[in-house]
């Protein structure tokens, strides 16, 4: 229990998901906690009631001022022991509808924000001779995501970077770890740009194959279980699990099983948009 207790970290995307339930358990282990989020509204109203936080405005997509963030942390804790890379944004959809503008803002976020944060604070963990990056993936790293092509693209990116960062930060004393969630109950669906796509029938088909979200704050548990066992990728959810292990040992299966969800997705936005046409005036 007194693993973080003491210790400094930083979290981007803290206001909202995953990021707010990482800081609450963060907290609740002792840890001083740095909540950074580009939403100033929901990350005060989210860091209300939380002891020994402090909030920063922050947009990762601002190199400088990601740097900015990790410089005054240590100024002011004299360490920067962890640095969740959390923030992200989804664009759905399929991908022949994307404009150059969704697949930066995606990059944009996704990976340069991490590319950000390990640019800032890899250098100041080396010189304190210790520290913990842990990057938020997505089992679409891991796995072929139709319908999220740019998203996987980043996070594909994410396991990447953080995977042979690891290796190569080993003997400097820093840890690395990548955290790649499945379905997660939290509001990036609705905040997330979705392009001709009803991201209600994509929900529909996963609850139909028996995938239900799992709560953010299960899902802060096990990523802090997973840093506590620093874990090179921390998988989280059976169906994160599953898929990863599915498409490592039978990569058939796995496409087979999203054709056929392509295939049914379509079909059922096609019967969604004729069924509007006919209950529209006129129609
Ligand atoms: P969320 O939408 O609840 O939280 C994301 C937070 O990131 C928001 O507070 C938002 O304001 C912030 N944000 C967006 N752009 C930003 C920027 N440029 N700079 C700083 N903050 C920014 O989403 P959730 O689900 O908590 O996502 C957290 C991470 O988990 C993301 O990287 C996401 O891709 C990943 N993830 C989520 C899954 C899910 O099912 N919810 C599954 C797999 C991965």
């Amino acid at each position: 229990m007194d693993f973080f207790r003491g210790r400094v970290a930083i979290v981007t995307g803290a206001a909202s998901g995953i990021g707010l339930a990482l800081s609450r358990a963060l907290v609740a282990e002792g840890a001083r906690v740095v909540m950074t989020d580009i939403d100033a509204e929901r990350l005060e109203a989210a860091a209300g009631g939380l002891d020994e936080v402090v909030t920063h405005v922050l947009d990762v997509t601002d190199a400088a001022a990601v740097a900015t963030v990790v410089r005054e942390t240590h100024t002011r804790f004299e360490s920067v022991d962890y640095l969740f890379n959390n923030a992200g944004v989804g664009v759905f959809g399929e991908t022949e509808e994307f404009t150059i503008e969704d697949w930066c803002r995606v990059l944009d976020v996704n990976l340069r924000g991490v590319v950000h944060g390990v640019a800032a604070a890899y250098p100041l963990m080396i010189a304190q001779g210790h520290g913990h990056i842990v990057n938020t993936a997505s089992v679409a790293g891991l796995c072929p995501s139709p319908g999220l092509v740019a998203y996987a693209t980043s996070k594909h990116a994410v396991v990447g970077l953080s995977v042979s960062l690891r290796d190569e930060a080993h003997d400097h004393g820093v840890r690395v770890s990548v955290v790649c969630p499945g379905l997660i109950d939290t509001p990036i669906f609705q905040s997330a740009k979705s392009i001709d796509m009803d991201m209600d029938v994509s929900l529909e088909l996963l609850r139909k194959s028996g995938v239900r979200p799992y709560p953010a704050v299960r899902c802060a548990r096990d990523i802090l279980r997973g840093v506590r066992a620093n874990r090179a990728i921390i998988r989280v959810t059976w169906f994160a699990r599953f898929a990863a292990w599915i498409y490592r040992h039978f990569p058939y299966m796995i496409r087979w099983s999203n054709r056929i969800t392509v295939r049914l997705h379509r079909a059922r936005q096609a019967a969604a948009r004729q069924e509007g046409q006919e209950h529209a005036p006129g129609g």
